[in-house]
């Protein structure tokens, strides 16, 4: 039953939830360049809005189901786009790259499922080259008091229907704690999403 949720359902609630954020995915996603590294790509959800002007993509994702459908969706792109993609079933806590390698790196909804996000986001600060930049577009502990009580007291149910997402991580606070600079970060209310995970942290994080 378990597998059959995560093998079924689980992908296809990812990818209608998913439907409603194409428009953060549209203002955040054309300006990433260079050589880039996507952690948990999912189902692929984000490969449409890569611009042309990067020089490669590694997507990262653990799950062999996930994978898959992310390899339809690079079959769709353009081929001189595609050629650009690489899909690696990997595991973000031990990235497969060496240290110094990537210009850019996309956290998308994903420092929520990583069961230790300070280790990814250690891995992330080894496989940047200096001054590469963090993109996030995470949703996080929310300030709001009442919110954040419904953030924990939900979370032990949340977390199993969710393949392992969290509601209330302080991803800031992480992010700070891997030793990133993060002037250029913004903490806001998403009004699309509900608020249990409508807290959301936008920005870019800099490798000094
Ligand atoms: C909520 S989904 C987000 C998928 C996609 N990034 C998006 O924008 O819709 C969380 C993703 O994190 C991935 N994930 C979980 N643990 C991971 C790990 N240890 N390393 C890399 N990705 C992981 C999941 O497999 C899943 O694809």
């Amino acid at each position: 039953m378990i597998n059959l949720y995560r093998k079924h359902i689980f992908p296809y609630l990812l990818d209608k939830v998913s439907q409603k954020l194409n428009v953060d995915r549209q203002r955040i996603l054309p300006f990433l360049a260079g050589d880039v590294l996507e952690l948990g790509v999912g189902t692929g959800v984000n490969f449409s809005f890569y611009s042309s002007n990067i020089k490669s993509l590694i997507a990262i994702e653990p799950d062999a189901v996930l994978l898959q459908r992310a390899a339809k969706q690079k079959a769709v792109l353009a081929a001189q786009q595609a050629d650009k993609f690489f899909l690696v079933q990997g595991d973000g806590h031990a990235l497969p790259l060496p240290s110094n390698s990537v210009d850019t790196v996309l956290c998308c909804l994903v420092l929520c499922s990583i069961p230790d996000p300070l280790r990814a986001l250690c891995e992330i600060y080894r496989v940047l080259k200096p001054e590469g930049h963090l993109v996030l577009f995470e949703h996080v502990k929310s300030d709001d008091r009442l919110t954040h009580a419904f953030q924990q007291a939900l979370n032990p149910m949340w977390r199993p229907l969710a393949c392992g997402c969290c509601l209330e991580r302080d991803t800031f606070q992480l992010i700070n704690q891997a030793g990133f600079l993060t002037d250029n970060l913004l903490t806001y209310r998403h009004n699309a999403l509900p608020a249990l995970v409508g807290t959301m942290l936008e920005g870019v994080a800099t490798k000094p």
